[in-house]
């Protein structure tokens, strides 16, 4: 049986108990353990019913990812969950925690489900570019309304303990926190009502309407963006649907090794290990976080007031300061608004609203009500004058220890720290707009940042249930970076002979969830204009600076908030039209330079914005901004729309090979030398046959 795994025999109930830390993930030796257990328990005359408990914070999360690409290992899940499933003597799974993925599939497997409160049930394998391979896709129709289980099983959300039972998934919610115990009691109560086995898979299969059908292949299709799984796991669900048990089985095995070759499968998995891989840093290792209750926001703008909601519903107690009472009364408004938009849409109590708004929520106009603060969040215009102006006096303010955070996109932080006595604890906390839905955050580490302050922007990041990201400091840090060096490659293809709409179609056809030019749009045109200004006086003279951008701003056209931009929005649901004005723009600019405008293809759109894309992250990799290639894919992934399917620009690079990256680069600067120059980091490592994931230690 393993280490893992202990069989306990008590009055006729077995417990087969797995403990493998930390997620009881059901790696080989779990099964292994679990199938011995099973038939130790089975093969005594004196079991009359087994339980299959897991120790720790859960029940099973699902089979062991860090297998997934060896060689499989016998017992495999699916042949362990029939054995389970043929067990003569009823096997109920108690839960706690998560019951995910092949953990949940165990569970189907068992012929009885208890689970204790606050348990979460789910399939998401879909996320990782898989089908849920061990029987899901043919157990839970079975159990489950044929619509739910589609949704479940496409969509990769889990449910939680009441919908699980009304759905029929489980039998009972515990009345205490003991899975193990509840486990048993219902065992006891199933012998002494003589209850024999009930095997799912004898079921007969729920039924999804024609319609039905119709409406979920139409939505799975829609929300995969480009990934082929979701419409895979449809493809599975359909074949429970139509094929004898046995069959559709083999079927879902047959499909489920597909997904397993796929690229998209690596991508996926990539993303998943990148997430937890991200929050590894050196330096803090060793340190603690400070402690983070109070917060103080400065600004309430778009960002303050995003900021202000996260923190607040969080748990933590947020005091906001504006300029003057009218901008303070506004800033309260929105907070109030964006917190009434989480009770409509279920993720707050109305009451709870009220309390947070009562008891942790205050506006001000005096910076010394932040005297008590643990953390102050510096969310104003973005101009250095005002940024240092504000972190003067939040160092006057203050108390010793607090941690100074500015939310700026691009400027230098270590300018701003410089105007306090204390460059120690000052940090960037680049939050992503909006604030409380984007999960992405850049911790940005100035040069006399302590580690403990970068260990706190992570907790806080953990605790705002974001992903942080390490960033160094530099115009635009990382992904502000590596946006202005693909939106002007962005911009160049447009001068050249691209329409917009071209090229947005042609990027939302690779993945992206919006285009280049929508998400202006949906920004504002100034914040670009705004920062394009800034940097004029950097620019090289000899660079060909496409102006049509500017053109759009200097008619007031900002994109969505003004109902012009690069699109026209002007029929009240927002939908985005093209704009014939914007191309006569374009073409007079095109003919004023002497452009003969010419076709690019939709695969050329794609290869010049990924090989500016990944250049440039290349030099961020390079220049130390970003620790390593994986920490640029979490953020492009988590705050730019890059199709997570993809697994971020540095792995798609891997995929399509360095080389080819290299070549494109190479084809490009025949065009454009000034702009097309291949990063240092690329060339060094295609010249070494390496992959960006080699420096992903
Ligand atoms: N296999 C291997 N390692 C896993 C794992 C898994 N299924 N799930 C989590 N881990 C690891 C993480 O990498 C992390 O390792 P680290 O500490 O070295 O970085 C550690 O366990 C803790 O994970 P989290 O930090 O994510 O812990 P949380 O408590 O925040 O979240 C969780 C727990 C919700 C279970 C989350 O880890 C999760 O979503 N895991 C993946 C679940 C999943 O996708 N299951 C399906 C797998 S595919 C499958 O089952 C195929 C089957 O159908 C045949
Ligand atoms: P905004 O213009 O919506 O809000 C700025 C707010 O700061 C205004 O309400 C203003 O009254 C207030 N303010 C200005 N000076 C102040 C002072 N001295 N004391 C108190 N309040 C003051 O700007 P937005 O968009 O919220 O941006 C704020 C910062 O966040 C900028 O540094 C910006 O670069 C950054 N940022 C913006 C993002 C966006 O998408 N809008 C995304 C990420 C960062």
């Amino acid at each position: 049986m393993g280490n893992l795994v202990n069989l306990t025999l008590d009055d006729g109930i077995a417990v087969v108990r797995v403990d493998n830390p930390p997620v009881n993930a059901l790696s080989h030796a779990v099964r292994a353990g679990l199938r011995d257990g099973l038939r130790a328990a089975l093969n005594n005359p004196q079991t009359s019913a087994v339980v299959i408990f897991c120790a720790g914070r859960s029940f099973f999360s699902g089979a062991d990812i860090r297998e997934f690409g060896q060689r499989p290992q016998a017992p495999f899940l699916p042949d362990l969950i029939s054995e389970i499933e043929a067990a003569p003597v009823p096997v109920i799974a108690a839960m706690h925690g998560n019951a995910l993925g092949g953990g949940l599939e165990v569970a189907l497997g068992a012929h009885y489900r208890v689970a204790v409160k606050g348990t979460r049930f789910g399939l998401p394998e879909v996320s990782l570019g898989l089908l849920p391979g061990a029987g899901g896709t043919q157990r839970l129709p079975r159990l489950f309304p044929a619509a739910d289980a589609a949704r479940l099983i496409t969509g990769g959300k889990p449910v939680e303990t009441h919908a699980a039972l009304s759905l029929g998934l489980i039998d009972r919610i515990g009345s205490s926190n003991d899975a193990c115990a509840e486990g048993v009691a219902f065992a006891r109560e199933l012998i002494a009502a003589g209850k024999e086995p009930r095997r799912v898979g004898s079921l007969p299969c729920n039924q999804l309407e024609p319609a039905e059908l119709e409406a979920i292949t139409a939505e799975t299709a829609k929300a995969a963006r480009g990934a082929t799984a979701p419409l895979a796991c449809l493809e599975a669900v359909k074949a429970a649907m139509t094929l004898p048990f046995g069959e559709g089985l083999k079927k879902e095995r047959a499909l489920f090794q597909d997904l397993m070759a796929s690229d998209e499968s690596k991508a996926l998995i990539h993303a998943f290990f990148a997430e937890r891989q991200v929050g590894k840093l050196p330096e803090a290792e060793s340190v603690e976080p400070r402690a983070i209750r109070r917060v103080g926001v400065v600004g309430g703008g778009t960002m303050g007031a995003g900021i202000a909601v996260s923190a607040l519903l969080s748990g933590l107690d947020v005091t906001l300061a504006e300029r003057d009472e009218a901008a303070a009364a506004k800033a309260a408004a929105s907070v109030g608004q964006m917190l009434g938009n989480a009770v409509d849409r279920g993720k707050l109590a109305g009451t709870q609203r009220e309390a947070i708004l009562a008891a942790s929520f205050r506006t001000t106009t005096c910076f010394e009500d932040f005297a008590p603060a643990d953390l102050v969040i510096e969310a104003v215009f973005e101009s250095m004058d005002v940024k240092k102006d504000v972190f003067t006096r939040l160092d006057q303010v203050c108390r010793p220890g607090a941690i100074l955070a500015s939310n700026t996109s691009y400027l230098d932080l270590n300018a701003i720290a410089a105007m306090t006595s204390r460059p120690q604890d000052v940090i960037g906390l680049h939050f992503f707009s909006p604030a409380h839905v984007m999960r992405l955050l850049e911790v940005v580490v100035g040069a006399e940042t302590a580690p403990d302050a970068v260990a706190s922007g992570f907790a806080l990041a953990k605790r705002l249930k974001k992903v942080a990201v390490r960033a160094g400091v530099c115009d635009g840090f990382i992904g502000n970076r590596i946006l202005s060096h693909y939106s002007k490659a962005v911009y160049g293809m447009v001068l050249a002979g691209a329409s917009p709409y071209a090229v947005d179609r042609a990027l939302t056809g690779f993945g992206l969830a919006m285009g280049p030019f929508a998400v202006g749009d949906l920004a504002g045109l100034d914040i670009g204009w705004a920062n394009r200004k800034r940097l004029a006086r950097y620019r090289d003279p000899h660079e060909l600076y496409p102006e049509f951008a500017d053109r759009l701003c200097e008619l007031g056209r900002f994109g969505r908030k003004s109902g012009r931009g690069f699109y026209i929005y002007e029929d009240g649901a927002g939908r985005a039209r093209p704009d014939p004005e914007v191309e006569e723009i374009i073409a007079a600019e095109r003919a004023a330079k002497g452009i003969t405008p010419r076709s690019i293809g939709e695969k050329d759109i794609i290869s010049r914005y990924m090989a500016a894309m990944v250049n440039e992250a290349a030099r961020v990799v390079g220049d130390g901004i970003a620790l390593r290639p994986l920490d640029v894919d979490v953020t492009l992934l988590n705050g730019y729309g890059f199709p997570r399917w993809r697994g971020g620009p540095m792995h798609y690079a891997d995929t399509i090979g360095l080389d080819q990256i290299l070549q494109d680069i190479s084809r490009f600067h025949e065009e454009d030398p000034i702009f097309w120059q291949p990063a240092p980091l690329l060339e060094r490592l295609a010249a070494e046959g390496r992959t960006f994931a080699s420096l992903n230690t």
